[in-house]
């Protein structure tokens, strides 16, 4: 059978880096707790002009140098994105003519924190399919453009940045030893929009709004949720917590991802954790994590990986991947 397989990892991240200590001039605020309550020691912001869509092209260059390809060999761009440059046209499009494509198709995913989880979906499903034989999957965000800087339990948290990941159509045996990914697990629930979403938007107020969280409550549901689509991607792959090699979580808060991984089953020895340099960089924070995981030497081609995301909507789910 075709399966989805990575062949190329890159990531971009903004110049300049805030550490916790600058909110203490302006906020209610302490270095001390940032990091005890989010695990959070440092973020990057994107400069002035800088767009989602630019830092989602530094990041693809870097995962097609790796992958030794052209962008003239890449089939489908899915961005997952929820802070793109314009309302439209789609990142990916932009993207797509940033690295001077001019074949193939792109398109954007919106889920938020979820985004790259979602758009990892999408694209093995474009594979497996045969609509795409290489797509290129990028999560990128400027969450810095939609901060309240007056609330102390938001702005302190998220940051900028983008990563790649280049997925290839191979013939696999259709065991859970081929490489490539697995299995994946989607939910959604629109009952819980008013835990974390966006006060403004087009057909609303025709602004673009500020990020509003219930911080404990979304905490909550992440805690909940994370393990068991975890659980349930794995389950479907045929494969158990002791198969895997790494989780690369969604990088929100380091007591969340530490309680995942002990709900899993999984000791935090096995765990990618980035938060303490990127913040939350939302749709960005996975493919940045696998790209450093890589980068460290920790992810190892033959690896199972477990990547796990919550967030706006809320929309989560997990993706069984072998590297
Ligand atoms: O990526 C999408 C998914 N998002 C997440 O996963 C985020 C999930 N939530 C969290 O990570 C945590 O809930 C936060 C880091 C946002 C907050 O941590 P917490 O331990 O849940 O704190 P809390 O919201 O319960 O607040 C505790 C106290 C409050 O003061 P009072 O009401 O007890 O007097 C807050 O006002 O901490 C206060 N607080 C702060 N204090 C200093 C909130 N933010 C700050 C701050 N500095 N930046």
């Amino acid at each position: 059978m075709i399966r989805a397989v990575p062949i190329g990892i890159g990531h971009y991240l903004p110049e300049r880096v805030v550490e916790n200590a600058e909110f203490e001039a302006t906020l209610d605020t302490s270095d001390e707790w940032i990091r005890a309550r989010s695990g959070i020691e440092r973020r990057h912001f994107a400069a002035e002009g800088e767009t989602t869509s630019q830092m989602a092209v530094a990041a693809a260059q870097a995962a097609l140098k790796m992958a030794g390809l052209t962008a003239a060999d890449i089939d489908a761009i899915v961005v997952a994105t929820s802070t793109p440059d314009l309302t439209f046209p789609s990142a990916a499009t932009m993207v797509q003519a940033g690295l001077g494509m001019e074949g193939g198709f792109a398109f954007d995913v919106q889920a938020v924190c979820a985004g790259f989880v979602y758009a990892l979906a999408n694209a093995n499903a474009l594979v497996v399919s045969g609509q795409a034989r290489r797509v290129l999957v990028i999560g990128a965000e400027t969450f810095s453009r939609i901060m309240d800087w007056t609330d102390r339990g938001t702005c302190v948290l998220f940051g900028d940045g983008a990563g790649a990941l280049i997925l290839e159509g191979r013939e696999e045996a259709g065991t859970p030893a081929d490489r490539g990914i697995l299995a994946t697990d989607l939910h959604s629930d629109g009952r819980y929009r008013d835990l974390l979403y966006v006060d403004g938007g087009v057909s609303s107020s025709q602004t673009t709004g500020v990020l509003r969280m219930e911080g404990r409550e979304v905490f909550r549901h992440a805690v909940e949720k994370l393990a068991e689509t975890a659980h349930a991607a794995l389950e479907k792959a045929g494969l158990g917590a002791a198969d895997v090699d790494w989780v690369v979580p969604h990088q929100a808060n380091l007591r969340i991802i530490t309680r995942t991984a002990q709900k899993m089953g999984v000791d935090m020895d096995r765990v990618v954790v980035t938060v303490q340099d990127h913040g939350n960089t939302s749709a960005a924070s996975i493919p940045l994590a696998l790209s450093v995981g890589v980068a460290r030497g920790q992810i190892k081609p033959g690896d199972l990986l477990v990547a796990e995301a919550i967030g706006g909507g809320l929309a989560w789910g997990s993706v069984v991947m072998r590297w």
